[in-house]
């Protein structure tokens, strides 16, 4: 056989520009010629002329190579993710044709160093992201699955709402600070603590930052954070992780209704900045097309009129008995109740029994507490806050009611010592707030890798 013919390479005498393949760039109009670097995502060959698909990370790029650049050895055994630098000229797209970006690049020169070309056959990328059909599959191959449009996309947006966050905290001056991951107290019960040897001593992964947060306010005034909490949940559902992002903060000086208030500007703010960003707009709009901002008020809902809706819709506890008032709500009938709803709830005011030791409780019933989570459709549970028992003596009290050890917490009971305030706070599980946002069916998609019940790794 006939070796192919070589490539006549027509390179400028000074390199062109390269560019990065978001549209918007400056040197990226029409006529120009370019150097660009990426992946290939796709390719197809047509009458002779390959169409590859380049990816850089800020976009695509369908790259044209025809005659001999579509007959060299490395265009005809081109594998999807080869690494590639390719140089051309940009050109609009013919009316009628469509592309990323709307535009083409005619390509006259392309290099693939040989420790840049992506393996084929059985291990190519093709085979490797079906994961066998089946979700561990894909999990065990999270690493390439990621490349993916979709969960490149929800990484996107991921990033884009992490800084909606700062930007929403700072309009409002709330102070960023890092509270300790390492940590010798609980916050959300002993069932889920991750325990491990501290130097001979025994300590837990944080379950949240909400205690420490506490402590800024005298110094700090309003606080907040954004670290991961961990949680040894022994159930696999779409919605638990043993690691997550957690969101929280923490308001000095308020009243519950003022909480509410508060939760529900941020969480309005966050998603208008997110969707004035024209690429997360594009992605959120690409993965929930029917996304919509949603209306304010929140409704508002207390526990005890949600346990009379789901009497009167027939939904059933676990036990499958009608919900009575002191049942925890369930995940499956909150979801449900979430989607027939339609909207975002406020459901506030649980029982002192179902709720965390450090809840304030209703003055004007001390069943139960100012407490509230927020919920979404499709996912349920996005936040949980409250006020916080602001009493020293109440506050010793709630420790022996559930039997923790006042001695490790006195840092934290000390705050009800050295002049308290009325204060209160929330904690948003990042993941489950994109889980909402872009219509993702599990938080284990919404997070760079995944770590749950039996999955440690990659
Ligand atoms: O309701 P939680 O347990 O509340 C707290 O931890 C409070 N101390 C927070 C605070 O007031 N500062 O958790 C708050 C949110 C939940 O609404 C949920 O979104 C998320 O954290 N979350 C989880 N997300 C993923 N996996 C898990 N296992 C989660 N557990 C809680």
């Amino acid at each position: 056989a006939s070796l192919p013919k070589p490539v006549k390479i027509k390179l400028d005498e000074a390199d062109p520009k390269i560019i990065k393949l978001r549209k918007t760039d400056e040197g990226a109009e029409p006529g120009t010629r370019v150097k660009i670097l990426g992946r290939v995502h796709r390719e197809r060959k047509q009458k002779g002329v390959l169409f590859i698909t380049l990816r850089d990370g800020y976009g695509y790029m369908q790259c044209v190579l025809s005659g001999d650049l579509a007959k060299t050895y490395d265009a005809l055994t081109l594998t999807r993710e080869t690494s590639m630098e390719i140089y051309g000229e940009l050109w609009e797209l013919p009316p009628g044709a469509h592309a990323p970006g709307g535009r083409e690049l005619h390509v006259d020169f392309y290099k693939i160093e040989p420790h840049w070309k992506a393996v084929g056959g059985e291990d190519a990328i093709t085979n490797k992201v079906q994961g066998g059909g089946d979700p561990k599959g894909l999990l065990d191959m999270r690493h390439l699955t990621l490349r993916g449009d979709t969960a490149s996309a929800v990484m996107f947006v991921r990033d884009a709402v992490e800084s909606a966050f700062h930007q929403a905290y700072k309009e409002i001056r709330i102070r960023k600070v890092s509270p300790p991951a390492l940590v010798q107290t609980q916050v959300e019960g002993g069932a889920t603590l991750f325990k491990f040897d501290y130097y001979g001593e025994s300590a837990f992964l944080t379950q949240s930052s909400q205690l420490y947060l506490e402590t800024c306010l005298p110094s700090m005034g309003d606080v907040f954070c954004i670290e991961k909490s961990f949680r040894a949940e022994k159930s696999l559902t779409r919605r638990h992780l043993s690691e997550y992002t957690h969101v929280e903060a923490e308001l000095d000086f308020i009243s519950f209704d003022d909480l509410l208030t508060h939760l529900e500007a941020i969480i309005c703010r966050v998603l208008e900045i997110t969707l004035a960003d024209p690429s997360a707009a594009a992605h959120i709009k690409a993965l929930h097309p029917e996304f919509t901002m949603p209306e304010r008020p929140f409704l508002r809902m207390k526990y005890s009129e949600a346990i009379d809706w789901l009497v009167e819709h027939g939904i059933p506890n676990e036990e499958d008995q009608p919900h009575a008032f002191g049942d925890d709500i369930a995940e499956a009938a909150e979801r449900r109740m979430t989607d027939v709803i339609g909207r975002p709830i406020f459901l506030t005011h649980f029982p002192v029994a179902i709720k965390a030791f450090y809840m304030q409780k209703d003055p004007t019933d001390l069943r139960v507490t100012e407490s509230v989570d927020c919920l979404m459709p499709g996912v349920g549970e996005i936040v949980g806050g409250s006020m916080r028992m602001d009493d020293y003596d109440e506050l010793m009290e709630a420790y022996k009611r559930v039997g923790i050890d006042p001695a490790p917490y006195y840092w934290y009971t000390d705050q009800r010592r050295y002049g308290s305030s009325p204060h209160g706070g929330y904690g948003l599980g990042l993941e489950r707030f994109l889980a909402w946002l872009c219509k993702q069916h599990t938080v284990r998609d919404c997070c760079l890798y995944p770590r749950y019940m039996g999955r440690c790794t990659p």
